[in-house]
């Protein structure tokens, strides 16, 4: 049995008054929903308030992208170690967002993948297709290639400890979520291409549903047998509809 994890992508939003608020008022929903895992991303300069505040709740947090070297030139940038020096469990990796505007290739992600899992982080392996490759009927196709990458690289076992999050570009931040029927055909193919691997893995992995989640489609989605929560963006920053998606995989 997969526990039900919901988590929070905050993207690139937030003041440290915002933050304050936010996360705090998701510690009495998260501590009722005692089926469902709760975490949040925040950007990463918020991760030291988030620790603060969240320490000693059952809250997990993460970072939205970790770099793939743990120290050096790399201006800008934040290494998993840093990240988990406050606490993360997560990071995040290979979301649409750095693959469109930052040119993440597959082979970028799955080495991204291996530094942030070689430091103890869960990386949450964010897929999904374009319009254009939805409309041209290659889902299966590219969630396939983007998962295979960081097998080859990593080897099918190392997926027993991460999270596979489906999130059609399509769908994010646009208002028009894929319907329930959709996102579970996906999952359900995603489970089927990693059975033919490793079954174990198949059956443990969470694979969670990103794009346009909301309290009031929150339910139907995680009702459906491989869906196993949901990241959210928008509706994340929002603490009372947060809230209801939290209730409604719980
Ligand atoms: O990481 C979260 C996804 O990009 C979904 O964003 O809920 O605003 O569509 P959204």
């Amino acid at each position: 049995m997969r526990q039900a994890l919901v988590m929070g992508n905050w993207k690139l939003n937030g003041t440290k008054a915002s933050v304050e608020a936010l996360a705090t008022a998701l510690i009495a929903p998260a501590k009722a929903a005692s089926n469902v895992e709760v975490a949040v991303c925040p950007p990463v300069i918020f991760l030291g308030q988030v620790q603060s505040i969240l320490a000693d709740t059952p809250i997990s947090y993460g970072s939205q992208d970790a770099n793939v070297n743990v120290a050096g030139a790399y201006t800008g940038e934040n290494s998993p170690v840093m990240i988990k020096e406050f606490g993360a469990k997560y990071s995040l990796v290979g979301h649409s967002e750095r693959r469109q505007y930052h040119n993440e290739t597959d082979a970028v992600v799955a080495a991204k993948f291996q530094a942030i899992q070689a430091n103890d982080l869960v990386p949450v392996l964010c897929i999904g297709e374009t319009l254009e490759e939805n409309e041209a009927g290659k889902t299966q196709e590219v969630v396939e290639r983007q998962i295979q990458a960081v097998i080859d690289l990593c080897g099918v076992a190392s997926l027993s400890n991460a999270v596979i999050a489906y999130e059609p570009v399509w769908a994010i931040g646009t208002g028009k979520s894929a319907t329930a029927q959709q996102a579970q055909d996906v999952h359900a193919s995603i489970r089927a291409f990693l059975a033919a691997q490793d079954s174990n893995v198949a059956q443990k992995i969470q694979i969670l549903y990103g794009g346009s989640v909301k309290g009031a489609s929150a339910a139907e989605l995680f009702g459906q047998a491989d869906i196993d929560g949901g990241l959210v963006g928008g509706a994340a920053l929002d603490a009372e509809d947060f809230a209801k998606i939290i209730a409604a995989a719980n």
